[in-house]
């Protein structure tokens, strides 16, 4: 392979959305950020320049980093963050994937204004497994707050409440036409009769999955994060922060005599608020103004139509892209995943239910970041005070959705992981808990990509679920839905060693603490070994 080289200069930059302008951290005065574009088997060497006065790091979300740990960059987890006036050289080679992935800030809610595409080609003179498209277009979903991001979620943990929503959801950096004082910010794209155009679907939002239809034209999955999927056509797709989907969109035999919108609304059943509003973009066949047609969306809590496509996905499991499905399963696991409360600490006062602090966490273990990098510490063996390998394989308190709801809402505080031997296969059942109505959490794994075995609703029952486990050919993917009020499972190998977070990525519940961290171990050869930090990875 190349060495592909990119310059991230990150500073502020005046943009100016829904008529108001505000002085925002963007990679290169570029909003969104700049596309990055490699081939399998390249290296990427991405030297960003902080030049704000506080911290940042980048992750290249769904990269596996093999053999490039320290290169992950969820803060404190592989690295502590790169400090105003100082770099880090984010160096790594992609293998073994190709595809659409994201790359974005990972420390606090920065990611709701530098991110962008992480693009994968196949090797050179390998063709995709479907039709050449003529052209390929990243659509990149993101939320738009009004006010400061970062004072949004300060407030939402000082007061223990929920934080004030966004103000609009984009589609490329661009609210569009359907938002006031949006028009001239809508995303345009312009299309030829009779061709194929292969769309990278990329929800980098905030706090919300996302339905997103074309208006009189069927769409065809052929990718789910950077895996190829058996296609399906489709009119409404269910895209999740942390998700990409790659489609294929053919248009008309001849040019229409209108455009056609294309668009993006929530998908939530939380009891509490959210933003409720609708993305647009315009497919336009000539340059003539012509009048749009608007596709249908479900209804904002149409868990039908979501568990409908998220049930379809299929590994493509043909002999060139074969579903490595671990058979032989070494470790098993069941997590609860949700919402929970703590007390309000003294002398304050709390807007979370019933006079608590909102709390979030996996098996009521609600994850506190710790103050130096989990990685060094592994790495140099100082685990004291950094973190524990303590982390519950079952829920602390016993969860069961028969029981009156909010039920198991207790929350213990720590930073704990699970050690895992190298090469261990993992099967993790991961049940949603509710309180306040239920909500989905799409659940990240970092480092490794996982087979999507099972799902359901309800309580999972481990003596009949299983049975129905699709082993054959399983979505693989970097991010699962935890279905609101049910279950997923996933089946996983552990062969990266290092530290690996897993959390929410809903930015909200991250900062709650929905999120716990894997430590695999050295396997005995070389290349199983992590291997030491680059020199200049960041001080805490
Ligand atoms: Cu896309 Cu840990 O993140």
């Amino acid at each position: 392979g190349v060495t592909r080289h990119y310059k991230f200069d990150v500073r502020l930059q005046n943009v100016t959305r829904l008529c108001k302008t505000r002085s925002i951290p963007t990679v290169n005065g570029q909003f969104p950020g700049p596309k990055i574009i490699t081939r399998e088997g390249d290296r990427l060497i991405v030297h960003v320049i902080n030049h704000l006065n506080r911290n940042i790091t980048f992750h290249w979300h769904g990269v596996r980093q093999l053999q490039s740990q320290w290169a992950d960059g969820p803060a404190y987890v592989t690295q502590c963050p790169i400090q105003g006036g100082q770099s880090y050289i984010y160096n790594f080679t992609v293998t073994g994937q190709r595809g659409t992935l994201v790359w974005h800030a990972h420390l606090s809610w920065l990611r709701v204004h530098l991110y962008g595409p992480l693009i994968i080609l196949p090797k050179k003179g390998v063709a995709y497994p479907f039709p050449q498209p003529y052209k390929e277009v990243p659509i990149m979903f993101g939320e738009w707050f009004n006010s400061d991001p970062e004072a949004v979620i300060q407030q939402a943990l000082q007061t223990g409440g929920g934080p004030n929503i966004s103000d609009a959801y984009t589609i490329n950096g661009l609210p569009g036409l359907l938002y006031n004082c949006s028009a001239k910010d809508t995303f345009k794209l312009n299309v030829k009769p009779s061709r194929t155009y292969l769309l990278r679907l990329i929800n980098v939002a905030l706090n919300t999955e996302l339905f997103f239809s074309i208006a009189n034209h069927s769409l065809t999955v052929v990718e789910t994060d950077a895996t190829y999927v058996k296609p399906i056509s489709t009119n409404t797709l269910l895209i999740s922060p942390g998700q990409t989907i790659n489609v294929l969109l053919s248009t008309y035999q001849t040019t229409p005599n209108s455009s056609f919108l294309m668009a993006a609304s929530p998908y939530t059943t939380t009891a509490g608020t959210f933003d409720n509003t609708t993305v647009a973009g315009i497919l336009k066949y000539t340059a003539k103004i012509l009048p749009a047609i608007k596709p249908t969306l479900p209804p904002f809590n149409d868990t039908t139509t979501a568990t409908n496509f998220n049930t379809r996905l299929r590994s493509l499991a043909s002999p060139s892209y074969p579903a490595r499905v671990p058979m032989k399963i070494d470790r098993r696991f069941f997590f609860t995943v949700g919402l929970g409360t703590s007390p309000c600490p003294k002398n304050a006062t709390c807007q979370g239910p019933n006079g608590t602090k909102f709390a979030a966490s996996v098996n009521n273990v609600s994850f506190v970041s710790p103050s130096i990098a989990m990685l060094e510490a592994h790495y140099y063996r100082f685990l004291k005070g950094v973190f524990t390998a303590n982390f519950p394989g079952v829920p602390l308190i016993p969860f069961n959705y028969t029981g009156t709801p909010p039920n198991n809402t207790f929350v213990n505080h720590g930073t704990k992981v699970v050690k895992l031997r190298f090469n261990t296969s993992v099967e993790l059942v991961m049940q949603d808990t509710s309180i306040q109505g239920a909500e989905s959490h799409p659940l990240h794994l970092h480092g490794h990509n996982f087979f999507v075995v099972g799902q359901g609703f309800g309580n999972f029952n481990p003596n009949t679920d299983p049975a129905r486990f699709n082993l054959i050919d399983p979505n693989e993917r970097n991010t699962v839905s935890v279905p609101s009020g049910g279950w997923v499972a996933i089946r996983w190998l552990a062969d990266n060693p290092g530290v690996w977070l897993m959390h929410c990525h809903l930015d909200i519940h991250l900062s709650w603490g929905l999120s716990m961290a894997w430590v695999v171990e050295d396997g005995a050869l070389f290349n199983q070994k992590l291997p030491p930090p680059p020199l200049d990875l960041p001080k805490c």
